[in-house]
């Protein structure tokens, strides 16, 4: 079960935030969790009910990005049968489920703009109508929302309604990005490679100094989340090695500071293992990479590869990418 001590942190800045989720954890207000992607917001959602009155009733958990426009209402707030077409049953609702536990609304700034409006009259009376139902019901759950956008901004594109906003954020909270902490990376970095060394029964990879300092001044758009994978692969691939900085994907390469000789703005000095390397994999895992970086989108994974789109194409159907 997910407690605060899992949240593993040596920055004050971290220490704050968890310190005011703990006092809060033991009240029913409601908790707004901001922060970039990966920076643990899940994770502090989790702690939050585990360390709560709560914490024996369920942790109900919605991915309102996930929900489908039109089913919306009936997921979060149930149905009656025969409410609409394909309503066959009755249906409870994730609301309803979350009775006596919390309810934790992730990616909240996707709600239809309908259902915030329901959703803040449930916050404010503290009970729901069922799709098809004329009589309101009473339900005891506490909400915690989390998002990675800009409310704020949101709601001056008339996107997301202000007195939601307000109604949920009686407690902000804001996950620092891995970046304004980058204190704790030598620390994530042993903790995570300790971890899956573990969990796959292989002896430690031994970054080298050079590959630490690399992942120290690296920027991590994809925050504690980047940096464990990262720590899982190095476990997978250089176990009971050392890892070089020419062993780090390429993002990470480029943020070590460039030999002096340096002329052009590439990463330079891959080193060969000793044992060698398969090329051709190494190839199509970079290409991989690349392509999750920039979420499909071939230009830009072209650009990170430094080639042109028409050669990356060229590739994608050599390693059946494509
Ligand atoms: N401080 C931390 N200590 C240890 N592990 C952490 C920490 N923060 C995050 N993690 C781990 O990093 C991963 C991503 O965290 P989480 O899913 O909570 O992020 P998130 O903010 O919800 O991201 P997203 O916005 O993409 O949903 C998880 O595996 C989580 O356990
Ligand atoms: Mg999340």
């Amino acid at each position: 079960m997910p407690h605060f001590s899992q949240l593993l942190t040596q920055s004050p800045l971290l220490e704050t935030v968890i310190r005011s989720a703990q006092i809060v954890a033991r009240t029913d207000v409601s908790v707004m969790l901001t922060g970039e992607t990966g920076t643990g917001k899940d994770l502090m959602a989790q702690a939050i009910h585990y360390a709560s009155p709560r914490a024996q009733r369920p942790f109900i958990a919605i991915n309102c990005a996930a929900l489908p426009e039109t089913l919306v209402e009936s997921e979060l707030f149930g149905h009656k049968r025969g409410a609409f077409t394909g309503a066959t049953d009755d249906r409870l609702g994730h609301i309803r489920s979350a009775h006596g536990g919390t309810l934790f609304l992730d990616e909240i700034g996707e709600l239809p703009l309908a259902t915030q409006a329901k959703l803040l009259r449930f916050l404010e009376s503290g009970d729901i109508i069922p799709v098809g139902e004329s009589n309101p019901i009473k339900v005891d759950a506490r909400v915690i929302a989390a998002t990675h956008q800009d409310l704020s901004q949101l709601v001056r594109e008339s996107r997301f309604r202000e007195d939601l906003l307000y109604r949920l954020q009686v407690v902000p909270m804001d996950m620092p990005s891995l970046r304004e902490r980058s204190g704790d990376i030598d620390m994530l970095l042993n903790r995570f490679l300790l971890h899956f060394s573990g969990e796959h029964q292989l002896p430690l990879p031994k970054p080298s100094q050079e590959a630490r300092s690399a992942l120290r001044r690296h920027g991590w758009p994809g925050n504690v989340r980047e940096l464990r994978n990262l720590c899982e692969r190095l476990v997978v691939l250089f176990h009971g090695r050392s890892v070089e900085l020419g062993n780090l994907p390429a993002e990470i390469m480029r943020s070590a500071p460039k030999p002096s000789s340096s002329t052009s703005g590439h990463v330079r000095g891959f080193s060969l293992p000793e044992e060698g390397i398969d090329l051709e994999w190494l190839e199509s895992d970079i290409i991989r990479q690349a392509l999750d970086r920039s979420r499909g989108n071939k230009s830009r994974a072209a650009r990170l590869l430094g080639i042109t789109r028409d050669t990356l194409l060229y590739r994608l159907k050599k390693f059946d990418l494509a």
